[in-house]
């Protein structure tokens, strides 16, 4: 680490504790972060383009073919198949989709739906913190919340974000599945900490003035009553 990377690291101050060990990884995340772990995998890792969704992903869905979010707009972190895309397009009124899987890019662009647009980012890097604007987003999905976690600072930092792109009335919506698993192949694991129960997320979330409600498998992540939404 350079003298300067080094002032900035130990000048990460963390927002809650869960007992994680590895604070600060001290490398900026990039759409290849997660490369080795996926080669080494004997099964789909990161490119989900050609499979099915994952049961979690598919139980967001089944909530998701039910809800009022004609004309919302929908961030869905981890592109998949563009399961979320196809099953929203014509009713929301934009899509946004985030992959590390140049695959799920590939294919999620090549779908032409409407209104859907699919980003090859890291969800922990500064480009995805920084690519929306503030309050863009009625509903976040991410069924891996911490799954991917390289460190504290980097799992914070995607917090912030999500924190700053919900609207005020907005919500992140996870499952009980997806928080409890972790990238674990022998290779650039992630530490089995961010395996996440409902204690866990709670506290993660009230470290960003969220309330957690539980539905079934279903976690809805919101603006505390009283904290303040983000300004443009
Ligand atoms: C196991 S696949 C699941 C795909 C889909 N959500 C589903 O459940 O069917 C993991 C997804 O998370 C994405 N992913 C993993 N780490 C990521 C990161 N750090 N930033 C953005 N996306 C990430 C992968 O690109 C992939 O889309």
């Amino acid at each position: 680490m350079t003298e300067s990377a080094s002032l900035r690291a130990s000048a990460f101050s963390p927002r809650f504790d869960i007992g994680a060990q590895r604070i600060d990884c001290g490398r900026e995340p990039h759409v290849d972060t997660h490369e080795a772990a996926d080669q080494r995998a004997s099964w789909p890792l990161l490119d989900y383009s050609a499979c099915e969704p994952t049961e979690d992903q598919a139980a967001i869905n089944r909530w998701l073919a039910g809800a009022a979010l004609d004309g919302r707009e929908v961030l869905h972190v981890g592109t998949g198949n563009s399961s979320v895309a196809q099953l929203l397009a014509g009713k929301a009124r934009r899509i946004v989709s985030v992959t590390v899987a140049r695959n799920e890019w590939e294919h999620g662009r090549a779908l032409g739906l409407r209104d859907y647009s699919v980003h090859l980012l890291n969800k922990h890097s500064l480009a995805f913190a920084e690519q929306f604007e503030p309050a863009s987003f009625d509903c976040i999905l991410d069924n891996n919340l911490a799954s991917f976690a390289c460190c504290q600072r980097h799992l914070e930092r995607y917090f912030e974000a999500l924190v700053r792109l919900l609207k005020p009335e907005g919500f992140v919506l996870t499952h009980w599945l997806g928080m409890q698993w972790t990238l674990d192949v022998g290779v650039d694991d992630v530490e089995p900490v961010w395996r996440l129960d409902a204690g866990k997320l709670r506290a993660i979330a009230s470290a960003y003035q969220l309330s957690v409600e539980r539905e079934d498998e279903l976690f809805f992540l919101r603006r505390a009553r009283g904290a303040a939404a983000a300004r443009s």
